[in-house]
């Protein structure tokens, strides 16, 4: 555990870049550190591996003063990723990966081996290998200062606005990545951004810091979002902070109605007898959802596929969401949500009102553990 204890940064000329900042990272999860431009973040970040030192107080890895240990030995432990990448032009993909191994006295075969290694891992074709760093997108730069970071396999990752630079679309692809990497190798990272989504998606929990290096809060996302300690944190986060928050509430206990599931090739009769509901899912011989139809339209005689309505978009109810299966329900012209497995076959269909009382009752769950908490 990284331990910040009332840590103080003034610069030689005056600026108090951050003010008694005392956090606790907990091991083997991402921390992020947000705020708006200049409000200490990369000063931070900096204080931890000793690029930056603090006017006062200080700092602990695992209990120990990190003054305490070489400068050295304590950077090894610490991987550190930068926006751009900060790649050595002159060395090709595999050698820039290489190059902590190398200098820690790894025989160079061995150094490339890990390298090639690490480049699978974050998701780098092989054939980039022997390319340099200009031959390579902005996305994939970033990837290989990922792999760079962790080529020593230190138990810490310090990540300093890393995707800021790449568009939305690589950047996305940036974000599921470290968050599997982080599953599968379970390092400390702490991760800076200005940006509150990016934040509210990676941190475990998440430190909002203020102009001037001050403290805002500090708590998991889904605490900022229904709980903002004030109206700094409260603005930073922006709008439609409910909805947003519907994100870390899980669909899997909706109730779902399976009656109102019909596939094409079923009898009239039968369809008819399906009719409390006032619309019914009509799905293909393998049960994926084809769309939705009145009970009398299809009684009618054979379903015409062209006049069914669109079903919007179905969500899954072991992975996805509140937020997603609410989603799914305003986007349906019948204020129905579809709910399909893993292989896209409808197991039931849950309307807007359903979810709404879901909502209400995650919520109520919400508040009962935050009295709790508080001993009320
Ligand atoms: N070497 C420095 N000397 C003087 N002031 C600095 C130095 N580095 C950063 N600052 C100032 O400290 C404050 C925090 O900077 P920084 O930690 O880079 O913020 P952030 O990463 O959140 O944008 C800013 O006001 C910045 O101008
Ligand atoms: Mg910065």
């Amino acid at each position: 555990m990284i331990r910040i204890d009332s840590v103080t940064k003034r610069y030689p000329d005056g600026t108090v870049a951050v003010d008694r900042l005392s956090l606790e990272i907990p091991d083997r999860s991402v921390t992020v550190l947000v705020g708006p431009s200049g409000c200490g973040k990369t000063t931070t970040l900096r204080m931890i591996n000793r690029m930056v030192e603090p006017s006062e107080g200080s700092i602990l890895l695992d209990g120990q003063d990190i003054r305490q240990q070489p400068v050295n030995t304590l950077r090894r432990s610490m991987g550190y990723v930068i926006q751009n990448a900060g790649l050595f032009q002159h060395r090709t993909i595999l050698d820039n990966i290489a190059t902590v191994p190398r200098l820690l006295g790894r025989p160079k075969r061995e150094a490339r081996a890990r390298a090639a290694e690490l480049m699978e891992r974050v998701g780098l074709d092989a054939a980039l290998a022997k390319r340099y760093p200009y031959q390579l997108s902005g996305g994939q730069q970033q990837r290989v200062g990922v792999a760079r970071a962790l080529a020593a396999d230190p138990p810490v990752l310090l990540m300093d606005e890393p995707f800021s630079a790449v568009d939305p679309v690589v950047r996305k692809g940036l974000q599921d990545e470290l968050l599997r990497i982080q599953d599968e190798l379970g390092k400390t990272i702490v991760f800076v951004t200005h940006d509150i989504d990016e934040a509210i998606k990676l941190g475990t929990k998440v430190a909002v810091l203020r102009t001037g290096g001050r403290l805002a809060q500090f708590a998991p996302p889904a605490e900022l979002l229904s709980a903002p300690a004030d109206a700094f944190v409260e603005d930073f986060l922006g709008a439609d902070r409910g909805i947003r928050r519907l994100s870390f509430f899980p669909a899997a206990g909706l109730e779902l109605q399976t009656a109102p599931v019909v596939p094409i090739d079923a009898d009239a009769g039968r369809l008819a007898s399906g009719a409390a509901a006032p619309y019914l899912l009509v799905t293909d011989a393998d049960g994926r959802p084809l769309g939705w139809s009145e009970p009398d339209r299809l009684t009618a005689g054979a379903v015409d596929r062209e006049r069914l309505l669109d079903f919007g978009r179905p969500f899954v109810p072991d992975t996805d969401s509140l937020r997603t299966a609410l989603d799914g329900a305003v986007l349906s012209p019948t204020g129905w949500a579809v709910a399909v497995d893993g292989e896209g076959r409808a197991v039931g269909v849950v309307s807007q009102q359903v979810i709404g009382e879901a909502i209400r009752d995650a919520h109520g769950r919400v508040a009962a553990r935050a009295d709790a908490k508080a001993g009320r």
